[in-house]
């Protein structure tokens, strides 16, 4: 099946070529023969940050005007809407690998120490940039990212992301209660700093805020409660948190909270349920939680390798996305409670967890989540998430042959989706070769290091 063809008004300025993938709905719905977009020889046109042209090279090339420059990736690479990860903390970048404890002890032991530090701006800068490059040396264009309780923090990464021209959102963690005091906001200053926050950032250019309050057990219900009102005021930014991650956590949150039905009622009670609502994990959701997910247009993001990790469990995206009462799911890293930038290892840990619920996850599928799904969880599959005249042209350049072994293990193959099945088991972050971010190349493997 070829893509649109057709040009979407602007002029391009640059192309580059190769195999491409990507999706035109959702195939966990609709079916992947009639999602799945796989052009073995194509072009895809860039100009004023958007596709302008994508489709059969044969076809595209004559309606490219003269002069416009095509890099060629050859038959070797994939093309592919650049990776969406809608669950991650920045901060926690110098602490990956943190061992021996689950949620909470974890928490208290490593991340918060961490996240202390985030205090001192110039810190929180220097973070942001390694952050930031290590995205584009995956291939993940767009992230939905978790700063820390200090409103220096966010300033950081929303001045090196703009400077990336990067579609990206991010918010100040809400927290007053069951931290260090030294992590600790109020009701009153965490919505006035993220106010301020959302007046400064969200809508400038690509970037969005994503109101943070960290998770129930370090939010009292009044700021909870602020939380709802303050989003109420700016209905188009994001809500994000955690949920059912960790069983302990879990039986914590019923302590806390006696009064509400279950743990992601805490979070409806204070209509914090709706589009634009992003749970971390849901692990351990009941099928009532998962229904009101469902019927309030919110979304889970799955992050495998963190729930491994961390010992949280193995999420069953089958049941999330049952037919009868599909819920939004996105693609989370997770880290520094997740282990890899890499989306592909990702995937493969995406694969794993399905496979301990008797779910078979497809790389078709998987792709689509990496991508589309992930953009569609968010709210922005009209803007990226895939490649079609207009869409903005955040794009990552996979190379099909980037170890000894996949070399090798490629040879064997026998169509198409194997091929893309062996990359999301085998692969990681020396399978990207190119990140381009609104058209501009980013990340050039080539010229690297
Ligand atoms: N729950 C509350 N805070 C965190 C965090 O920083 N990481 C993870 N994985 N879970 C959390
Ligand atoms: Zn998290």
């Amino acid at each position: 099946m070829a893509g649109n063809p057709s040009a979407a008004g602007a002029v391009p300025t640059a192309a580059i070529r190769g195999p491409v993938l990507t999706f035109t709905g959702d195939p966990f719905r609709l079916g992947l023969e009639h999602t799945m977009v796989h052009e073995s020889d194509a072009i895809v046109a860039f100009g004023d940050g958007r596709v302008t042209h994508f489709g059969p090279a044969d076809a595209i090339l004559p309606e490219l005007p003269a002069g416009v420059p095509v890099r060629d990736y050859g038959p070797d690479a994939l093309i592919s809407a650049g990776f969406i990860d809608s669950h991650v903390h920045f901060p926690q970048t110098p602490m990956i690998g943190a061992h021996g404890a689950q949620l909470l002890d974890w928490l208290n032991t490593y991340t918060f120490p961490t996240e202390g530090r985030f205090v001192d701006k110039a810190f929180a800068t220097s973070v942001a940039k390694v952050f930031l490059q290590e995205c584009l040396r995956n291939g993940v264009t767009t992230s939905c990212v978790y700063c820390t309780v200090y409103p220096q923090s966010v300033d950081a990464l929303f001045e090196e992301a703009e400077r990336l021209g990067m579609r990206l959102a991010a918010g100040k963690v809400l927290m007053n209660r069951n931290a260090p005091d030294y992590l600790l906001d109020t009701t009153q200053s965490g919505y006035d700093d993220s106010k301020r926050l959302i007046n400064a950032w969200h809508g400038r250019g690509r970037l969005m805020y994503a109101i943070t309050p960290r998770f129930a057990p370090t939010s009292t219900p009044d700021q909870l409660a602020s939380a709802g009102e303050l989003w109420s005021e700016y209905p188009d930014c994001y809500l994000q948190t955690h949920v059912s991650e960790n069983t302990s956590e879990v039986a914590w949150v019923k302590e806390l909270f006696p009064d509400r039905s279950g743990y992601l009622d805490v979070y409806d009670h204070h209509r914090l349920c709706r589009p634009r609502a992003i749970f971390g994990h849901g692990v351990h959701l009941d099928d009532g939680e998962m229904q009101c997910l469902h019927a309030t247009g919110s979304a889970i993001a799955h992050c495998p390798t963190s729930n491994f990790f961390l010992g949280s469990g193995a999420f069953d995206i089958g049941r999330a996305l049952r037919r009868e009462r599909p819920v939004r799911v996105g693609l989370g890293t997770d880290l520094g409670a997740g282990t890899s930038f890499s989306i592909l290892a990702t995937l493969n840990e995406a694969y794993k967890a399905a496979q301990l619920n008797h779910y078979a996850l497809t790389a078709g599928h998987a792709y689509y989540l990496a991508t589309r799904g992930t953009a569609n969880a968010m709210y922005i599959d009209d803007k990226v998430g895939s490649i079609a005249p207009g869409m903005e042209a955040d794009i990552v350049v996979l190379d099909m042959k980037s170890t000894p072994i996949i070399r090798y293990r490629m040879e064997f193959v026998q169509d198409f989706m194997e091929a893309l099945f062996v990359q999301m088991t085998m692969g990681d972050d020396r399978a990207v070769q190119a990140t381009y971010i609104a058209g501009e190349l980013r990340y050039d493997r080539a010229g690297a290091g």
